[in-house]
């Protein structure tokens, strides 16, 4: 299997290693019970969970509201570097009758708010730039972090991000609010309760038209996504199609991606717009991206399973993150939601799944295997909001389990193996969809790693 050492090696971009990095993983290493201490790691039960939220922008608004509405959750500051955003969330919390939260201001502000003692959790909802930054100074300041997606972008960064958790024993999840999507969880509980079979293939995507990242209607700070895609190729954004499929398909919990590669159309869609859908006198008139209109990759993993990951925000087309799970009794899609089962676990020589099955049937499987979490939560989180409730049902879950002292639900070696996508996309799509290894950032305890089971909230510990 190939070390990190090699991997770096081979990497074509890579930036140099963090200089105590290999010291860092060989004493968190040793400390664990395997390659990987993160994995089902505990804190203390916590009474109240003290967040900080830093970056107030569109996400971080949204999620304070929702959050500071939980149980047992207190925002008890907030760090931006604009008078008007920290304003916002100030009122926010006020219409809701919430304490005052501490103000921390300014670019490096992140950092004394990290240094200090008023929050347990940084929720790091910056643009992707300073992800990093922000959670590694939560990490080293001894608060657990919870990062946007995409967290991290690069191989070393992730490298930095799971041997800086190790090291400090703090919990360092992406913040992956569609791994609680109501389909995705129906798929999880369908693949679990083994009406699909065994899974062969998935696919999953984030095709979102995102062309109005370039229009001139954003306030100034907002193009730091726009300035990302013109800087990069392959895939940015390969969370939100791919993380629900790695735990429905056990990735880092008994297999674990193995290589991938990748390839880019080109971007006329983008072009075409630039061309014609801007308004005389936007500064990015004329300006081109290295993004393509499809970024397309493969991944095959070393249990012999393949997922098909797209990205897509620059063509006119209709939102999907596809969710298709292929197995060898059935299939199951989203966008719309559409299942076809072989039937009741006997072989019809090509009958029940040659076409995808009424709505009446259809409802009547999602009804029966809607996921317990949905069950539970599900009415209470619609009404909550955020994403359809799947918002909500995250941010339940987390505080939750900080509470009750259980184990979150992804880890950092989650966010590490989805976010060094970004990179190894970016070189396979520019050298002619080479393929690439992924790393093994669990460092082997992905063979034993127990699969994930389905999770709950048990509302006598949730009143809300
Ligand atoms: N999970 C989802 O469904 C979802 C949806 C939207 C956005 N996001 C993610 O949320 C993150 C933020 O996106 P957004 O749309 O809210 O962006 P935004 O531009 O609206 O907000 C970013 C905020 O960060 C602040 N900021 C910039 N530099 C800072 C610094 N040095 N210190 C503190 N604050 C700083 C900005 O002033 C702004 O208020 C991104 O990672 C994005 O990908 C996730």
């Amino acid at each position: 299997m190939q070390n990190r050492r090699d991997f770096l090696r081979n990497a074509m971009f890579a930036g140099a290693a963090c200089s105590a990095a290999g010291g860092l993983r060989a004493e968190a290493a040793a400390n664990g019970p395997a390659g990987a201490p993160m994995l089902g790691f505990v804190c203390k039960p916590m009474e109240t969970v003290r967040v900080g939220v830093v970056g107030l922008g569109a996400r971080g608004v949204g999620m304070l509201s929702r959050v500071s509405k939980l149980p047992g959750v207190h925002v008890a500051a907030v760090c931006d570097i604009q008078d008007a955003r920290i304003a916002l969330a100030k009122n926010t919390l006020a219409r809701q009758k919430q304490p005052e939260p501490k103000v921390y201001k300014g670019p490096e502000a992140f950092r004394a708010l990290c240094d200090s003692g008023d929050v347990d959790v940084i929720y790091n909802s910056t643009p992707w730039q300073l992800h990093v930054p922000v959670a590694l100074a939560a990490m080293n300041g001894g608060k657990h972090v919870f990062t946007e997606v995409t967290s991290a972008f690069t191989v070393e960064d992730c490298w930095k991000m799971v041997e800086t958790a190790e090291k400090r024993k703090v919990h360092c999840m992406q913040l992956e609010n569609c791994i609680y999507g109501e389909i995705e969880m129906l798929t999880f509980n369908l693949v679990r309760q083994g009406v699909l079979g065994e899974v062969v293939h998935a696919e999953g995507a984030y095709n979102h038209d995102g062309r109005h990242m370039a229009n001139d209607l954003f306030p100034a700070y907002q193009y730091w996504r726009y300035d990302w895609y013109r800087e990069h190729a392959g895939n940015p954004y390969p969370t939100h199609g791919l993380v629900p499929l790695c735990l429905t398909m056990d990735v880092n919990r008994g297999d674990r991606m193995d290589y991938i590669v990748s390839i880019d159309s080109k971007n006329a869609a983008f072009a075409d717009f630039m061309a014609h859908g801007l308004r005389p006198g936007n500064p990015r008139k004329g300006q081109t991206l290295k993004v393509g209109d499809v970024n397309t990759s493969l991944i095959k993993t070393v249990g012999g399973k393949t997922i098909m990951l797209q990205h897509t925000v620059s063509v006119p087309r209709p939102y999907s993150r596809l969710q298709r799970v292929q197995g060898t009794r059935g299939i199951v899609a989203d966008y719309p939601y559409r299942i076809a089962l072989e039937g009741d676990g006997k072989y019809y020589y090509g009958t029940a799944a040659h076409s995808w099955w009424d709505a009446k049937r259809a409802n009547e499987i999602r009804e029966k295997y809607k996921h317990p979490l949905w069950k539970t939560i599900g009415e209470l989180a619609k009404k909550m909001g955020g994403h359809g409730g799947m918002d909500y049902i995250q941010d339940a879950r987390w505080s939750y389990c900080l509470r009750m002292g259980l184990p979150l639900d992804t880890s950092v070696y989650d966010l590490a193996t989805t976010g060094c996508l970004c990179e190894l996309t970016e070189k396979s799509a520019t050298n002619r969809s080479r393929s690439l290894d992924v790393p093994d950032f669990t460092r082997g305890a992905w063979k034993t790693a127990p699969k994930m089971g389905l999770v709950d909230i048990d509302l006598a510990h949730f009143k809300v």
